[in-house]
């Protein structure tokens, strides 16, 4: 049996070979790439509401949400945020990660078909392989493949025995793009499938009040029509955690199967206080929304006007195609020496290596100028290597 070290010294360097070796390294420079995207991680009046909730006590969470881990704000938030978004109920849980993994195990079994869009978050993908449903990949974004891959189900299996299931996030973080939400819904109703809609990207921003992207796509009845809604704390509301928003009954389910929720220490008391308070800030936040479209719509036209390739972008997530991963890296590590905090982001990520800019209401017009200028010399540099 080969000794397990040098197994692992040799996957490493055959990662570091190939350019996609990742190391933790602390932040510095202007913000370009996090999911902060309302800034709620910096806010000031985050910060106070923090300072003036620290005596909380105990303040660990002791033990998980169904032993002693339970606390009254968690349920006074799951009440707010499924009340914000008009869902019936909501269930908090550690990461999104958590809630789209659980999730997927609890809905979905090895008679189960789940459709999933090819780009969909490794949460999806690895619950859906965790519940052992058989896998069914359809183009990203493209419903007519969907529909091609449901109907053919339909021929084969026309008592619709078994179930099905239609996964897909409304902003791709890593392309900054969307599935046709009105389309999604119409096949919904026709095929009949359980729909799981992941809001990570989309929450905060998009919509009235930032209450995602189904409010500007869809009319009431559609939206209550979506079988599972997840979001996560660790994007827009600046703070980390999972939430699923879905019918009262689903919840129980939930609570009763998802073994991610089941088994896990509950999120820290102080969550989900700074978590209502954060939901409180966003209802107001339209300014700062506003200037985020603003500048990823003038950073987009920038970046093209200059000849850099970048994704069908509908959003404030702008990445920018680069051949490859070293050249990738080297704009990167460019980048950040001049206080730009961009990533290079690198298979198995993505399939193909990128700059995934994100921006964040935060951010100037002045600061977007900097970033396409030093994108500009940067090029330079490594064209005339
Ligand atoms: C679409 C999507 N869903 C879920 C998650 C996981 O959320 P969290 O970071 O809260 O674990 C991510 C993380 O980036 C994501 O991009």
């Amino acid at each position: 049996m080969a000794d397990h070290w040098t197994e692992v010294q040799k996957k490493l360097d055959s990662i570091r070979e190939k350019q996609l070796f990742r190391e933790t390294r602390s932040y510095q420079g202007i913000d370009f790439c996090s999911n902060d995207y309302m800034g709620l991680a910096t806010n000031p009046s985050m910060l106070e509401f923090f300072q003036s909730k620290k005596d909380i006590y105990p303040f660990g969470s002791t033990a998980s949400r169904l032993v002693r881990g339970n606390t009254t704000s968690m349920e006074q938030f799951e009440s707010a945020f499924a009340s914000f978004v008009e869902g019936e109920a909501a269930l908090l849980v550690s990461t999104g990660f958590t809630a789209n993994f659980g999730l997927l195990d609890s809905i979905a079994a090895p008679d189960c078909y789940v459709f999933t869009d090819r780009l969909n978050h490794a949460s999806i993908l690895d619950g859906i392989r965790i519940a052992g449903a058989k896998k069914k990949y359809y183009n990203h974004l493209d419903l007519g493949h969907l529909r091609s891959l449901l109907e053919k189900l339909d021929l084969e299996d026309p008592t619709r025995k078994n179930k099905r299931i239609v996964v897909t996030e409304s902003l791709f973080s890593m392309d900054g793009d969307s599935p046709d939400l009105k389309t999604l819904l119409s096949l919904k109703k026709e095929f009949g499938f359980v729909l799981v809609l992941d809001e990570a990207h989309a929450f905060g921003i998009y919509g009235p009040s930032g209450k995602g992207l189904v409010f500007q796509d869809l009319d009431p009845s559609e939206i209550q029509s979506i079988d599972y809604r997840v979001y996560t704390l660790g994007k827009s509301l600046g703070l980390e955690g999972g939430i699923i928003v879905t019918k009262q009954i689903g919840r129980d389910h939930l609570v009763n199967v998802m073994r991610s929720f089941i088994f896990s220490t509950a999120p820290l008391p102080m969550i989900s206080e700074l978590a209502s308070f954060a939901l409180s800030l966003l209802g107001s936040m339209d300014k700062e929304r506003e200037n985020l479209l603003s500048l990823a719509s003038k950073l987009k036209d920038s970046l093209k006007q200059n000849g850099f390739l970048i994704t069908n972008s509908t959003s404030h997530i702008v990445p920018i195609l680069i051949e490859t991963e070293k050249q990738a890296l080297f704009y990167a590590a460019y980048l950040q020496e001049k206080g730009l905090d961009v990533r290079a982001i690198r298979p198995p990520t993505v399939s193909t290596p990128r700059l995934r800019i994100s921006l964040n209401a935060k951010l100037t017009l002045e600061s977007i100028h900097r970033l396409v200028e030093e994108l500009i010399l940067v090029r330079k540099k490594w064209n005339s290597l």
